[in-house]
C-alpha cells in the first residue's frame, strides 16, 4: 500500500469515527411491544435506562399529619387554598412542600420571616397558583395521570425552578439572516433532537389549540391540505414526544399508518389527554404567572416558562416510572378555587 492510499484509509477510518461518535455504543436492548410483524418495538440503551432509572427514584415517604382538630382556615389568617386542611395537615403539607421544592432554602423561600400570613414575597404567590394547578391535575385531569397522581415533587425533584421547564429557543435559532428568513427552523437545534425542525413546537401547540394532524383521510385530497411547514412542525412535536417520555415512536403508533386510532397503542389516547391537560396548564397557571415572575425567572427572550411534556415526564414513560405520588396528599387532591379548570377537562377520548 501506497502512503498515500495507507494515509486516507487512514483519514477516512478517523472520519467513520467522528461520524459515529453521535451514535450509541451497542447492544441495544429490543422488546417487541405490538403483534408479531408490525414491527412495533422499543430500542433502548440499557445504559441510558440504568441511568434514567438512577435519575428517577420517588422521594421519601412524608407524615401527611393526623386530619383531626381544628381546620386551618379557622385558625391561621390567609390561608385561600388549603383552609380545609386540619392545622396538622396543613403544618405536615408545608413540610413536605419545603422538601419537595426548596429543602436547601426552607421555610423562607416562600414567607417572610416571623409572618407566616404575608404575601409579599413572589414565590408565595406562584406558590398558591402551583397547589391549586396541581389539585387541578389530580381531581381533573385522571384520564392523563390515573391515581398516580402528581405532587411539586413531579416537577420540581427538589428544585425551586424544575429543570425541565420550556424556554423558546434562542433568537438564534429564530431570527431571519442574509440568506433569509429562517422561520423558526433550518438551524440543527437542540430542543428537536438537533434536527432542522421548527424548534419550538411547545409554544405552538401547547400553549393554544393549534391542528396537530395533518395526514389526509381520503385517497385524494379534498378540502384543507397541511402545508409541508405544518407537517415538520408535527413532528417537531413528535420528536419532543419520544424524547420527554424515553420512548419510540412505536409506543403511540404504528407506523404503517400514523394517523389510524384504530392500530395505535392505548399511550396514544392516554397522550392525546395529555396534550389537552399541557395546554390547560399553560393557559390557565403557567403564562398567567408570567406576570408575577422576576424577570431573572424569564427565559431568553422574555418568555414564561412553560409546561411541557418533559416538565414531569423527565425522560421515563411515567413520572418517577409510574410511583403513586398524591394518594397520601389530601391537600393535592381535589380543588380549592379555579372556576375555570373543571369546563376545560374534555369527557370524550380521541376519534
Ligand atoms: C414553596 C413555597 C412555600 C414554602 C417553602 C413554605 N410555605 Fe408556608 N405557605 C405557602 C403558601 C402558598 C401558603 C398559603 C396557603 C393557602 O393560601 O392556602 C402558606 C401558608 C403558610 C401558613 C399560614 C399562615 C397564615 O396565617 O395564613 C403557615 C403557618 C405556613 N405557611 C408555614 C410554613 C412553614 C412552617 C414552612 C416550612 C416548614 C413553610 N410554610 C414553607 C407556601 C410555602
Ligand atoms: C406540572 C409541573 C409543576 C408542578 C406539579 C408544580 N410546579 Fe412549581 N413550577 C413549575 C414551573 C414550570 C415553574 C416555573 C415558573 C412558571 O412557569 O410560572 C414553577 C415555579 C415554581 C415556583 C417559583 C420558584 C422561583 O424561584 O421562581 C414555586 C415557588 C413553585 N413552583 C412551587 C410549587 C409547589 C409548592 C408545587 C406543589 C404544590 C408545585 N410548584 C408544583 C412547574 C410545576
Ligand atoms: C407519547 C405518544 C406519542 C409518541 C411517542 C409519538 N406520537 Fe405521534 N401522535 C401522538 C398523538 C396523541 C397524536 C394525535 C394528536 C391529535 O390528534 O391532536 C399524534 C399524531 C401524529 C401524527 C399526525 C397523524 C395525523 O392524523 O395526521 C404523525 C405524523 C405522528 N404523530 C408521527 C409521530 C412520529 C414520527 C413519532 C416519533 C418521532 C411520534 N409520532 C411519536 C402521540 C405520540
Ligand atoms: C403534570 C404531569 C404530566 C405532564 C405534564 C405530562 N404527563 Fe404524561 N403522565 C403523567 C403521569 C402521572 C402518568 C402516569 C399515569 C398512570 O399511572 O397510568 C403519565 C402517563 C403518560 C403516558 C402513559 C405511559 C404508559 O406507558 O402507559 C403517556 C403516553 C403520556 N403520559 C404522555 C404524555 C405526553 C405526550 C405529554 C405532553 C403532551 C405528557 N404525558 C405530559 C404525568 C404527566
Amino acid at each position: 500500500m501506497s502512503l498515500i492510499t495507507r494515509t486516507s484509509v487512514l483519514l477516512s477510518t478517523l472520519a467513520a469515527a467522528a461520524l459515529l461518535a453521535g451514535c450509541e455504543r451497542p447492544p441495544m436492548d429490543t422488546k417487541q411491544i405490538g403483534y408479531r410483524g408490525t414491527a412495533m418495538e422499543q430500542v433502548d440503551n440499557p445504559r441510558i435506562v440504568a441511568a434514567k432509572q438512577a435519575a428517577n427514584v420517588p422521594p421519601a415517604a412524608l407524615d401527611p399529619g393526623s386530619p383531626d382538630g381544628p381546620k386551618a382556615k379557622d385558625v391561621l389568617q390567609n390561608v385561600q387554598v388549603l383552609g380545609d386542611l386540619s392545622l396538622a395537615q396543613f403544618t405536615a403539607q408545608m413540610v413536605a412542600i419545603t422538601a419537595w421544592v426548596s429543602p436547601e432554602q426552607g421555610c423562607n423561600y416562600c414567607h417572610v420571616a416571623g409572618n407566616f400570613a404575608d404575601d409579599s414575597v413572589y414565590t408565595k404567590v406562584v406558590a398558591r397558583k402551583m397547589i391549586q394547578m396541581t389539585q387541578n391535575v389530580n381531581a381533573n385531569w385522571k384520564q392523563h395521570v390515573a391515581n398516580t397522581g402528581v405532587t411539586c415533587y413531579t416537577c420540581h425533584r427538589g428544585n425551586p425552578v424544575p429543570e425541565q421547564t420550556w424556554y423558546q429557543p434562542v433568537a438564534q435559532d429564530l431570527r431571519s439572516n442574509f440568506i433569509g428568513n429562517r422561520n423558526g427552523q433550518n438551524l440543527a437545534s437542540p430542543s428537536v433532537g438537533l434536527a432542522s425542525l421548527p424548534a419550538d413546537p411547545i409554544t405552538t401547540y401547547l400553549t393554544q389549540p393549534a391542528t396537530i394532524r395533518v395526514g389526509g383521510t381520503t385517497p385524494l385530497p379534498t378540502g384543507h391540505v397541511a402545508s409541508i411547514q405544518a407537517t415538520e412542525g408535527t413532528y417537531a412535536l413528535m420528536v419532543h414526544f419520544s424524547t420527554a417520555l424515553g420512548v419510540n415512536c412505536t409506543a403511540c403508533h404504528n407506523s404503517r399508518h400514523f394517523g389510524s386510532w384504530d392500530q395505535s397503542p392505548p399511550q396514544r389516547t392516554t397522550a392525546w389527554h395529555g396534550i389537552n391537560m399541557v395546554r390547560d396548564l399553560n393557559t390557565g397557571y403557567t403564562l398567567p404567572l408570567g406576570k408575577v415572575l422576576p424577570a431573572n425567572r424569564l427565559g431568553p427572550n422574555g418568555d414564561t416558562p412553560l409546561v411541557a411534556c418533559a416538565t414531569c415526564h423527565q425522560g421515563a414513560n411515567k413520572p418517577l416510572y409510574g410511583a403513586a405520588m398524591a394518594a397520601t396528599w389530601p391537600g393535592l387532591q381535589t380543588l380549592a378555587t379555579t372556576p375555570a379548570a373543571a369546563a376545560a377537562a374534555p369527557a370524550s377520548a380521541p376519534q
